[in-house]
């Protein structure tokens, strides 16, 4: 899989070396290329963004360098993400369908949003996404095409050894929260670890994590419980 990254911060993304995504690349499975926006302006103050047509507050990014940027990176079967809190909201099943994708290009608004023109030339290029990482608004794309990239990228097959956990964890349809984890010591600040989860019966430790998983859904995810969730066997959402 290929990552390429527009943006007028690419400093956003040195993490990417570090993280996940790194150790990807690190093993051939990921190419990565960050890009700065501003390469494909052409005025002495590497101008992005202009007033709004009819009014209102902010700026609004330009589409001369837009145009040019998808020119050179898109290529035939890409896929064009737009970052921005207008999208559709990013989930599991989202980053799923990305991660069987040959080619993905991050398109990282700022301001008040990228011209609508350049999203339209794309749709006629590429295939587009307009992707949401919920609904808060952030000062710009990079951080979230930064967590759609770790989303994606730990599911890659031959990656991390995943095969295991992805099938245990689910974000997916009728997927329940994780339930609550432990590790050694046994006590810890006087507290103990819950029985069951020492007494060796699987049986047990299985209804034990399951009634757990549905009880913190219930609390926090009220949304994530529909009738087949609790049909036994649902997938558990892990927190990792
Ligand atoms: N850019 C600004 N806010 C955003 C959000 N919530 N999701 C994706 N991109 C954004």
């Amino acid at each position: 899989m290929r990552l390429d990254y527009l943006t007028i911060f690419p400093d956003f993304f040195a993490p990417l070396e570090l993280s996940l995504p790194g150790k990807a690349a690190a093993s051939g499975l990921l190419e990565f290329g960050v890009h700065d926006l501003r390469q494909w302006t052409h005025d002495r103050h590497r101008t992005v963004d202009d007033t709004p047509y009819g009014g209102g507050a902010g700026m609004v990014m330009k589409p001369e360098p837009w145009g040019e940027a998808l020119a050179q990176v898109v290529a035939p079967g890409s896929t064009v993400v737009f970052t921005t809190p207008s999208g559709e909201r990013f989930d599991q099943r989202l980053a799923e369908e990305l991660a069987t994708r040959e080619h993905v290009v991050f398109a990282c608004g700022r301001y008040e949003g990228i011209d609508q023109r350049v999203i339209d030339h794309a749709r006629e290029v590429a295939e587009v996404r307009e992707i949401s990482l919920g609904d808060y608004v952030l000062n710009g794309g990079e951080v979230a095409a930064l967590a759609v990239t770790e989303a994606v990228v730990r599911l890659l097959p031959g990656f991390m050894g995943n095969a295991a956990s992805l099938v245990e964890e689910s974000h997916a349809e009728g997927g329940l929260l994780e339930y609550p984890v432990y590790t050694k010591p046994r006590t810890w600040d006087g507290r103990e670890v819950p029985a069951v989860l020492l007494s060796g019966d699987h049986g047990a430790i299985a209804r034990w994590r399951r009634e757990q998983a549905v009880r913190r859904t219930a609390e926090r995810r009220p949304d994530l419980l529909h009738p087949s969730t609790l049909d036994d066997g649902s997938p558990i959402v892990r927190a990792t």
